[in-house]
């Protein structure tokens, strides 16, 4: 039978193992992220390696910015050598690898693991979604909305990671937490193997059924004229605003997930929770307002805003996420009292408005800029900036060693202020070098 006989949800069936894949990974990346720096300083309800916040912050730094740097090669080694389908699975292997080897209590296996996860997830990440795309014809009207619903995989996983390997390794043993976060992968892995006969690119399907793709055309090597260059510098600046975006966005996982273990109220009814719990407000904020910004930009029209404006808009809900929590940290500092945890919630609120305008965005807005012969090349800057920002995200959360919570959300607030602006001012110019494209 065809495998693309059978559909979910109206999408072709390779869309469910894909989309569960990449819950599983996710579940497990933001479950066991959601521990990391509180395992390396320590929380308030358990020690961990005693590691001071500035060498946590760093180590944390480079495992969230290699993680996404190995997405660059990880394509390669797909496209090359391994093939797509292959490199998901050995990416797999290597994730869940990592994670168990994460749930013995040595340095030995701790670095491992992390090394590990930064391979596994170099390979199944980018390649995941490059499969995504191979479901589809070119012009499929379905296209679009098969991203939507994976991005909404990708944001359940994130949900439900920290909600149960956070209370598994805060309240019971870190270890646990991270053997949890394997268990997911496997779950995902088996899945995957069983599923992976739907995985059936359409241009291999049977020519009875659908019409094959013609190979692709490989776009000749003529010079880029004006208008290309126009294009490939308005793709580098908004790739570069969003370096900034993210810098800030990914505090959650570092500044911000310090700042609810210690400076934010836990109980609820009288019971404790995780501090880590706080990583899965913003996903679940993403499942909810997904729906509803792609009916809006629908409803919109010819009157959706452009893309610089979009990522303007992105920026600027940052800011105020900053600028929203700044009175909640200088309350927690004059008084030494936790505050509320309903001003992370809706400093996630704001930050979930900004990734909604920004990063599905990007992706469309790269593969819409990028002269076709580099738009490969386009993609792995993209990812390259997103390892950027979440170094730096969690290089910020270092200087909590010897500065307080508002100078460091005060510094996030100018940079994205300061960000928003500049933006702002440049999106005549930067709709100018796109040249029509919106
Ligand atoms: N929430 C997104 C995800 O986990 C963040 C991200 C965007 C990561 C782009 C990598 C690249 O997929």
């Amino acid at each position: 039978m065809n495998a693309h006989e059978k559909t979910w949800l109206g999408h072709p069936r390779g869309l469910a193992t894909l989309f569960m894949t990449e819950m599983w990974e996710r579940f497990s990346y933001y479950g066991m992220r959601a521990l990391l720096l509180l395992y390396m300083t320590g929380s308030v309800l358990q020690p961990g390696l005693g590691f001071r916040e500035k060498r946590a912050s760093l180590i944390y730094a480079l495992y969230v910015g290699t993680v996404y740097l190995m997405g660059v090669p990880g394509g390669y080694v797909a496209d090359r050598w391994l093939g797509h389908r292959r490199a998901v699975f050995v990416g797999g292997v290597f994730i869940a690898a990592g994670h168990f080897s994460m749930a013995f209590s040595s340095m030995t296996t701790f670095y491992l693991g992390l090394c590990l996860i930064i391979l596994g997830t170099g390979l199944l990440k980018p390649n995941v979604s490059t499969i995504v795309g191979t479901l589809y014809t070119k012009d499929d009207t379905r296209r679009d909305a098969g991203f939507s619903l994976f991005y909404m995989g990708i944001n359940l996983g994130a949900f439900i990671g920290p909600i149960i390997c956070t209370p598994l390794g805060q309240q019971i043993n870190w270890h646990i937490g991270f053997a949890c976060a394997g268990v997911g992968m496997v779950l995902g892995l088996i899945q995957y193997v069983f599923g992976q006969k739907y995985l059936v690119p359409v241009s291999e399907a049977k020519p009875s059924k659908i019409e094959p793709l013609a190979p692709e055309p490989i776009a000749p090597k003529t010079p880029f004229t004006r208008e290309d260059w126009g294009r490939i510098a308005a793709a580098s600046i908004l790739t570069l605003f969003a370096l900034i975006f993210w810098a800030g966005f990914e505090q959650a996982g570092s500044s911000l997930t310090l700042f609810a273990d210690r400076a934010t109220r836990l109980t609820f009814f009288g019971r404790t929770f995780a501090s880590g719990l706080f990583q899965s407000v913003e996903p679940f904020f993403v499942i909810v307002f997904s729906p509803v910004f792609a009916w809006l930009w629908l409803k919109l029209g010819s009157r959706n805003p452009s893309s610089p404006a979009k990522f303007t808009f992105g920026l600027f809900f940052l800011t105020l996420s900053f600028l929203l929590i700044l009175p909640a940290a200088k309350y927690y500092q004059t008084h030494q009292v936790r505050v509320s945890p309903f001003w992370l919630i809706g400093l996630y609120f704001l930050q979930c408005m900004g990734e909604l305008c920004l990063s599905p965005v990007g992706l469309s807005m790269i593969t819409k800029l990028s002269p076709p012969r580099i738009v490969g090349f386009m993609m792995g800057v993209w990812f390259l900036a997103t390892a950027g920002g979440n170094y730096l995200a969690g290089w910020v959360a270092g200087f909590l060693e010897n500065r307080t919570y508002s100078e460091v959300f005060t510094i996030a607030f100018a940079t994205a202020a300061a960000a928003t602006l500049i933006a702002a001012l440049m999106i005549p110019v930067i709709r100018r070098w796109m040249g029509g494209v919106r």
